[in-house]
């Protein structure tokens, strides 16, 4: 039985403690929040859980094998720290921390200290996104010449991160997922409306090795609820929209072909388009979190991780951190460090 700590109960950290509690080898047995009327809602619907405001005075009183961060993105690093040093497993929501050397370190700390340290990309365990993966890497889709991201919504507005920090590490780690690199550069712009010096929109242009691109255009300040990406390649293309339950990807037998041609007037293009059948493939009906909590515990047990491990976590920041010097630069491109 993994027995499991829940840091942070605002509108993320429950959805963590009912999906443990309904996984085979898994008890949610205490969790934690500053909030007494957050942890008061706890309480009502799990009378068994342990409830306090102090992660360390909790852990006095109950032993857990692994905690679940599900604070403010500002505070993941030092709840980290402190939970692998305490000899916890941990499970932190994206971002894993705010710099990528923050990152490295606590991966760091968790090999010294033999535990499994994995950040909740969530996206990583979609089954629209995991068939995207299987589309792209199966060759059907031919060279991969870009992806555009849109995701937007009115909220959640955070207060200790812009939205880059808090939409962006979704669609980066899509991006890095699925091409299997990071960029190379980035170029960004936002805009800061609600509160100083917090962007509330921005729009990411990122360059990944082998010319291909990547557009992400993020808001918390958008009437409409968007989640899309659109992957363009050489041979085929496919429109992902996660707000379409049962069928989340279409796949477009669609694309353009130029080929220079040499007449007697001389060399001139010929462009020539195909628009052939769309497919929309069968996805599994799974709860995202529900997979990603099932890889955390089987990481657990197996003592190894597959998936969103320190480094892949580094890699996203690096790039949510050069998206924010750029943005600090009016658009000039940055190197991701
Ligand atoms: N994977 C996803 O799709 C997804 C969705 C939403 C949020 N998140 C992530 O989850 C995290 C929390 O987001 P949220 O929307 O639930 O935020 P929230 O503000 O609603 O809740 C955060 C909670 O943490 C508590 N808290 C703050 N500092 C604490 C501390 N030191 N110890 C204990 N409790 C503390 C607050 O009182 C609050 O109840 C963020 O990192 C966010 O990026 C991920």
């Amino acid at each position: 039985m993994t027995r499991i700590v829940v840091v942070g109960c605002g509108r993320w950290g429950p959805l963590h403690v009912r999906t443990f509690n309904s996984l085979p080898g898994a008890r949610v047995v205490a969790a934690v929040d500053t909030d007494r009327e957050r942890l008061g809602r706890i309480r009502q619907l799990y009378p068994w859980t342990r409830c306090g405001t102090d992660l360390a005075r909790t852990l006095g009183s109950v032993k857990a094998d692994a905690a679940v961060i599900a604070t403010p993105s500002s505070t993941h690093f030092d709840l980290v720290r402190w939970s692998l040093g305490r000899g916890l497993h941990v499970l932190c929501e994206k971002p894993l921390c705010l710099r990528a050397a923050q990152a490295l370190e606590l991966g760091a700390l968790a090999r010294r200290k033999r535990r499994i340290l994995m950040t909740g990309h969530v996206f990583l365990f979609n089954p629209g996104i995991v068939k995207l993966k299987e589309l792209v890497d199966s060759g059907e889709l031919g060279d991969i010449h870009y992806l555009s991201f849109t995701r937007t919504n009115l909220g959640p507005i955070r207060g200790d991160v812009n939205v880059a920090y808090d939409l962006a590490s979704h669609d980066v780690s899509i991006a890095n997922w699925l091409l299997g690199a990071e960029p190379l550069k980035a170029s960004a712009t936002g805009g800061v409306y609600l509160q100083e010096g917090i962007h509330d929109v921005f729009f990411a242009t990122l360059t990944y090795p082998d010319r291909k691109l990547v557009h992400i255009q993020g808001s918390w300040l958008n009437p409409k609820k968007v989640r899309q990406l659109t992957v363009v390649g050489g041979k085929k293309m496919v429109s992902w929209d996660d707000l379409e339950l049962n069928t989340p990807l279409a796949v477009y037998d669609r694309g353009a072909h130029v080929t220079p041609e040499y007449s007697s007037y001389g060399e001139f293009l010929r462009v020539s388009m195909w628009d052939a059948d769309v497919r929309l493939p069968k996805v599994a009906t799974v709860e995202p979190l529900k997979v990603q909590n099932e890889h955390f515990l089987q990481a657990v047990r197996a003592g190894r991780l597959g998936r969103c491990d320190a480094g892949f976590s580094a890699g996203v920041v690096r790039v949510l951190e050069a998206i924010n010097e750029s943005m600090a630069k009016e658009g000039a491109p940055v190197r991701p460090a």
